[in-house]
């Protein structure tokens, strides 16, 4: 190979492992070890202090997750990057490790309802005082941020709603006042936008979804400088959350990592023609999805990312029925279509946010946070897109009647 940067799909493939060290093992080992035997003493104790490079314990480090994370961080334009049990560990570890009591941090008004709940409910009873701002008004954003606040943490698209958050002008305004910038990067994926790239310090992801794409694990990764993810590894990780990643997870999403490109263009594919396809039948209230040129985040969208994503929401409007109950017959009328939470997966999911995910936030939070009650959230799959649609049409038009 030579020495010229490598495009997004090799370093999926290839990056971080060198299968000659390897017994020419194609695939990277999965090394189901806890622990690692030192030569002597001299060695473990060096491995401890961090003088000698190595492995000593997993919840610190394994060899097949630190593939993973080698790849992973190349993906993202990170320098580092460190592999978690889950997306709210991954949030966590980094959150405690960079919070202390009587810090201040800002959280855009929406996102994903644990995520929430962490912060709104968890990180609070630790003295840690959390502030909701709308991350779309930039001047609203600025105010907020004169107090100086430890960090910020958005993800764009948000979940469920599909707003989207300026990142390059976010940063700008957060690094005058030396504002940390955390991005979930979920939705997107580092296929179609690096935050790293627009400015942002960290960046975590629910790998759980994209990363995967195959419904079989629960993840997280998070990137960001070697400094602080190291600081990460040894204090948010190790001590305080315990969220470790296991070989055979790293394994798993190393195999989804080599096909994330060809399945986020057919995930991106596929919800365009779907939107398209609501926006004009007449159960459709709207339709939340930046792809559309009418959407108030296209313009940003199109700068952001480097397509428009396989997540939409969309509303429904109601003769009799309340636009909820509309929703509900509707979504129990879908044959193929699997009523499920969690996306990014092979197969289309739908769920309504106000009782499943959302549901443990109150009715007023919801409603702070932008989330309709009426509102469905569809993850387009990777099925023929005429079979996802032919099932849509056919429980709107049922609801309809
Ligand atoms: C945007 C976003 N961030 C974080 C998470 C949490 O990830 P996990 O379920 O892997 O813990 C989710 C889960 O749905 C999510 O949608």
């Amino acid at each position: 190979m030579t020495t010229k940067e490598k495009g997004f799909s090799t370093s999926a493939i290839h990056h971080g492992f060198e299968e000659l060290e390897q017994h020419g093992s194609l695939i990277p080992p999965i090394y189901m070890t806890s622990t690692y035997a030192f030569k002597n003493v001299e060695q473990g104790a060096a491995r401890f202090s961090g003088e000698e490079p190595g492995h000593f314990y997993s919840r610190i480090s394994n060899p097949t997750v630190e593939i993973l994370e080698t790849r992973f961080a190349k993906l993202e334009k990170a320098e580092a990057c460190v592999a978690f049990a889950s997306g709210m560990g991954a949030i966590t570890s980094v959150l405690w490790t960079l919070l202390q009591s009587g810090d201040e941090i800002l959280i855009d008004k929406t996102m994903y309802a644990c995520t929430f709940a962490f912060m709104q409910h968890g990180l609070t009873k630790f003295g840690i005082n959390v502030t909701q701002v709308d991350m779309t008004n930039l001047d609203d954003l600025a105010k907020a941020l004169l107090s100086k606040p430890k960090l910020i943490f958005f993800e764009t698209p948000t979940n469920p709603n599909m707003r989207l958050i300026d990142i390059k002008l976010v940063n700008a305004i957060a690094k005058e006042q030396n504002t940390l910038v955390i991005v979930d990067n979920t939705y997107a994926t580092p296929y179609l936008c690096n935050p790293i790239e627009l400015g942002a310090d960290i960046v975590v992801h629910s790998a759980t979804k994209y990363i995967s794409g195959h419904g079989d694990v629960i993840a997280g990764l998070a990137v960001g400088s070697h400094e602080t993810m190291q600081r990460v590894r040894l204090e948010g990780l190790k001590d305080m959350t315990g969220a470790v990643m296991t070989p055979l997870t790293a394994h798993q999403l190393m195999r989804g990592l080599k096909t994330l490109n060809l399945r986020m263009q057919k995930h991106c594919e596929n919800t365009s023609i779907i939107a398209s396809h609501l926006a004009t039948h007449p159960l459709v209230e709207f339709v939340y999805y930046p792809g559309d040129t009418n959407n108030p985040y296209h313009l940003l969208a199109s700068e952001q990312m480097r397509g428009f994503g396989g997540m939409l929401a969309f509303t429904l409007k109601s003769k009799s029925k309340n636009k909820l109950q509309t929703g509900i017959q509707m979504m129990n009328q879908l044959k193929m279509i699997r009523l499920a939470v969690s996306l990014g997966d092979a197969e289309t999911l739908i769920q309504h946010p106000a009782s499943m995910v959302h549901s443990a936030c109150s009715p007023e939070e919801r409603q702070k946070q932008g989330i309709d009650d009426g509102l469905v959230r569809l993850s387009i799959g990777l099925e023929n897109v005429e079979d996802i649609w032919n099932d849509l049409k056919q429980a709107l038009d049922k609801a309809g009647n």
